[in-house]
């Protein structure tokens, strides 16, 4: 039979980073996917070319993406919310990007300044030039458990934006709990309810771990039948405009409850931990994965 395997989209260098007060100079975000690169995850989102004043951590998008070796195989995309970041981001040579909204009116407006109509306007000529370019682009929906200013989202709402992105042509819809609010019941729903607009294959989990649910809840949804996993190497993370919420899932933690439920994730554990260890002493903070924790423990 063949084996089952989850892919892990790694997020530590853009959503990880992205929250982070305290500026990271662009060499050790360098080091950081470049380490990331030798764990032997395939997929590592390298930055985010938003407005510098919206996200000043990430104004060295160009100079970090410039600054990594790109492992053959592995794939860096990057964040992109508009035709001028698209520019910026093919500039520097970015093969695979992710646009981003939300199913929540109130969060888009704190976070983009537009409205999810207009976000998707905005999309439409991002994914006409990244077709013509044989850009791949994947798509984000935030808030699909919970918006930090309107509360409760119904589920209609992320069916319906997910949908959209999905016909506009993005290869996989990574479905966000921002505020990291979900619990397993309701992630299993909602993801259940967009699989039936969206395949399967071509969906995505990306939980925040406020509440300490982020695992349980991936747990929910590997049964309900998703392969990809969005996490971030220490669990750092947190979106700026999303006030409250904490880090992403740990990427050790999730590589170690795969591996123990016999998932293939193809990424070096030990590595991973060394790699979550060494960014948590660049960021003077003790490390929120309880795996590294556990590793690295005296
Ligand atoms: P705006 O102010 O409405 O933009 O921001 P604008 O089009 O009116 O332009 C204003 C100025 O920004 C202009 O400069 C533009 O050139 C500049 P000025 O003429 O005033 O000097 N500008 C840019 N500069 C560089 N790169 C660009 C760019 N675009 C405009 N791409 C905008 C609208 C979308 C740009 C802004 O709101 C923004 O950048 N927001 C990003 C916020 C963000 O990054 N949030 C975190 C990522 S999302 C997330 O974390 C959630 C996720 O992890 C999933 C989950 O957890 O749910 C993905
Ligand atoms: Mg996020």
């Amino acid at each position: 039979a063949p084996v089952d395997t989850v892919r892990i989209v790694e997020v530590g260098a853009r959503d990880g980073l992205q929250n982070e007060k305290t500026l990271l100079p662009a060499e050790v975000k360098i080091a950081l996917i470049d380490r990331l690169s030798s764990t032997g995850l395939g997929t590592i989102e390298a930055t985010s070319f938003v407005s510098p004043r919206w996200v000043p951590q990430l104004a060295d998008a160009a100079e970090v993406f410039t600054g990594i070796r790109k492992v053959p195989g592995v794939r860096y995309p990057v964040l992109v919310p508009n035709l001028q970041g698209y520019e910026r981001a093919r500039a520097v040579g970015a093969q695979e990007i992710a646009v981003f909204t939300a199913a929540s009116e109130a969060f888009n407006r704190k976070n983009i300044n537009a409205s999810i109509d207009e976000s998707i306007e905005r999309f439409m000529p991002v994914l006409e030039r990244a077709r013509a370019d044989g850009v791949a682009v994947r798509g984000y929906v935030s808030t699909v458990l919970g918006c930090p200013y309107q509360g409760a989202v119904p589920v209609t709402d992320v069916v319906r934006v997910a949908e959209r992105l999905r016909a506009l042509g993005c290869y996989e819809i990574s479905l966000g709990d921002t505020i990291g609010v979900g619990t397993p019941a309701k992630a299993r729903a909602m993801l259940r309810a967009v699989a039936q607009a969206v395949p399967m294959h071509a969906l995505a989990v990306h939980f925040h771990d406020t509440y300490g649910q982020a695992l349980a809840n991936i747990l929910a949804c590997l049964e309900e039948g998703v392969r990809v996993v969005d996490s971030a190497v220490s669990g750092t993370g947190g979106c700026p405009y999303a006030k409250g919420a904490t880090g992403n899932v740990a990427t050790e933690d999730v590589a170690y409850m795969l591996e123990g439920m016999g998932l293939h994730t193809g990424v070096d554990l030990d590595l991973l931990v060394a790699t979550g260890a060494w960014l948590s002493a660049q960021l003077h903070k003790e490390t929120a994965s309880r795996v590294t924790r556990a590793r690295t423990a005296a």
